[in-house]
């Protein structure tokens, strides 16, 4: 059986940064409280950058980094709750930008879980024979979701986009969970008519259970123990749910990345955008091994256990 490996990274942020102190000068709220209660400073917000444009940015730098044609791509992913079009599709947008000519291109929806998901489904194509090479994108403009009145969401949130290309190799490993409670739906609800509505605290309270489970999980099908993982990351919501996963587990804070103080939630974008900076700043070493977990609107949450 063939396994997807990752062998390129890239990322798109848009260039206008909006920092917690600008934000307080239009919302009732303070550069204090909110790193206190999220370890988030600032988010990049898209002015006139489209999710697809941001999607294609990320995209072409993963080909380069990779090097990779864009004619090699067999199937492109796209993880974005935040599109401009319902369709085409962004992923079909991103084959237009890229030159992607020989891909199939479709979007999944499963809103901050949404790359792990989409990388699972990459992973699928590839196990099966499909594929041979994907592209798989997380893009978000949550900044058009949000009510930028409300301070309770809208300090939350940030736009960017970061994609990785997956090739078939024959060696390797990638174990892989994903769940879904339906029930729990409204905790969380973003659509194209009304802002997002967030039960904060129920989602904190989600997040802090299931993500735990999810990585005993997932070393428990590898048959390792969670403090043999070289890095674990997480979607990057808020610093106190990474901080009380890693208190669960009892593991060191240092192998969860975090760069959530300088992009906030990027929703299905914060995993390969951490991937990204991660591969550039050269603290991946190969053969480390990787756990990827997301959670969020849905609920879902999803993650996968591989070597680097
Ligand atoms: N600035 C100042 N005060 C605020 C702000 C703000 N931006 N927002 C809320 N408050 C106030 C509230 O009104 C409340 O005041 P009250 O006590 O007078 O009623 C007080 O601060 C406390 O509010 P809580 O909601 O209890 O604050 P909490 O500690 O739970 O923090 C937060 C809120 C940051 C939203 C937290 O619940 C959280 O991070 N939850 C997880 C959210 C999340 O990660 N969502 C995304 C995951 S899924 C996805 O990515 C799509």
């Amino acid at each position: 059986k063939m396994i997807g490996k990752i062998c390129g990274t890239g990322s798109y942020l848009p260039d206008y940064i909006i920092d917690n102190f600008k934000l307080a000068e239009s919302v009732d709220t303070s550069d204090e409280w909110i790193q206190e209660r999220t370890g988030i400073r600032q988010r990049h917000i898209a002015k006139k950058e489209t999710t697809s444009y941001m999607a294609s940015m990320a995209a072409l730098k993963a080909l380069e980094n990779a090097g990779t044609e864009p004619e090699e791509i067999d199937m492109i992913l796209v993880a974005t709750s935040s599109s401009e079009t319902v369709y085409p599709c962004t992923a079909c947008e991103v084959q237009k930008m890229t030159g992607a000519v020989n891909a199939v291109g479709y979007d999944v929806n499963a809103a901050c879980s949404g790359f792990v998901i989409a990388f699972h489904t990459a992973q699928a194509y590839i196990h099966s024979g499909i594929c041979r090479t994907v592209l798989v994108i997380g893009a978000e403009r949550m900044s058009r979701m949000v009510d930028w009145s409300d301070r309770g969401t809208c300090i939350l949130f940030g736009d960017g986009a970061g994609a990785v290309v997956v090739k078939a190799e024959e060696k390797g490993y990638c174990h892989m969970a994903a769940h879904s409670d339906g029930t729990k739906g409204e905790a969380l609800v973003g659509s194209t008519k009304s802002f997002l509505k967030m039960n904060g605290q129920e989602v904190f309270k989600f997040a802090v259970r299931k993500v735990p489970e999810l990585i005993l999980e997932l070393t428990g099908e590898a048959g390792i123990r969670p403090e043999e993982i070289d890095h674990i990351v997480l979607h990057q919501a808020n610093q106190r749910i990474i901080e009380a996963v890693a208190r669960r587990l009892n593991l060191k804070d240092s192998k969860f990345p975090v760069n959530l103080d300088k992009y906030a939630n990027t929703s299905a974008a914060s995993i390969p955008v951490l991937l990204d900076e991660m591969n550039r700043m050269k603290i991946l070493k190969q053969g480390q091994s990787m756990l990827l977990a997301g959670f969020g609107a849905g609920l879902t949450w999803a993650g996968c256990l591989f070597e680097w």
